[in-house]
């Protein structure tokens, strides 16, 4: 199976998509997470991702692409993958859906988690990160006692104000994109406990 978690930044995808993994099967491959890897390597390609990341901006088509297919063809995500944070351009999709199609796969399926904007900020502003990279929410779900955490150098309030005008202005298109082209869209509301969102993506999924 191959999916695509769709919503605006802080909208549950991360937190989603690690669920899915457990019962799927299948690895999470989240665009945003792998710059992040790349960046903390300190090589020169994460310096680039960088200059894009902080400022909320995209990371040009062509250089996400790359990351992409390269780890699509790794041996874990050959039965499906679930893609977190990517495509966000109507380019992007349309690369994957080539790239797919070489290796006999199709988007199955498009989740759209819907959370309120008020609710999002929230959110990305509560966010917090452990070295190894498990994220907890300062009130949703707090680290454990003697955890150290830190801030995503993103999730400050002017960062995250570009970041959803980049979202409506580029990849809410990649919605109609997959509209019109017949991909089933899960619309799934992503407000409540995480196990009652875990619970409505997992029924619509069965159908
Ligand atoms: P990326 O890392 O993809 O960030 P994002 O899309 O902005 O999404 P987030 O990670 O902020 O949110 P999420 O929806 O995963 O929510 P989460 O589960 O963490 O991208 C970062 C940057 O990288 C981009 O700005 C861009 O520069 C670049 N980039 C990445 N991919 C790219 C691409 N394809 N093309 C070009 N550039 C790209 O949840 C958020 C918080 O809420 C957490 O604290 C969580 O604990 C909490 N939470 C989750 N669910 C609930 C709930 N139900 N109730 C209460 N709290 C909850």
């Amino acid at each position: 199976m191959d999916l695509v978690m769709f919503g605006p930044p802080g909208a549950g995808k991360g937190t989603q998509a690690r669920r899915l993994v457990e019962a799927h099967k299948i690895p999470q491959l989240s665009t945003g997470a792998m710059m992040r890897e790349e960046r903390k390597s300190g090589s020169d390609l994460g310096a680039r991702f960088d200059s894009y990341m902080s400022e909320g901006k995209l990371v040009p088509d062509k250089m996400v692409l790359e990351l992409i297919e390269k780890r699509l063809r790794q041996d874990d995500a050959k039965g499906g993958a679930i893609f977190d944070g990517f495509p966000r351009t109507v380019p992007q999709a349309e690369a994957l859906d080539i790239v797919l199609k070489s290796l006999g796969r199709k988007v199955d399926g498009v989740v759209v988690l819907d959370v309120p904007e008020n609710e999002i900020v929230e959110r990305i502003t509560g966010r917090r990160v452990d070295a190894a990279g498990q994220e907890y929410h300062v009130r949703y779900n707090p680290p454990p006692p003697g955890v150290e955490v830190t801030q995503r150098a993103d999730d400050n309030e002017e960062t995250v104000k570009t970041r959803f005008r980049v979202y409506q202005e580029k990849t809410e298109p990649v919605l109609e994109y997959y509209k019109k082209s017949g991909t089933i869209v899960h619309l799934i509301e992503g407000t409540g406990s995480l196990d009652d969102i875990t619970q409505r993506i997992q029924d619509a999924l069965r159908g």
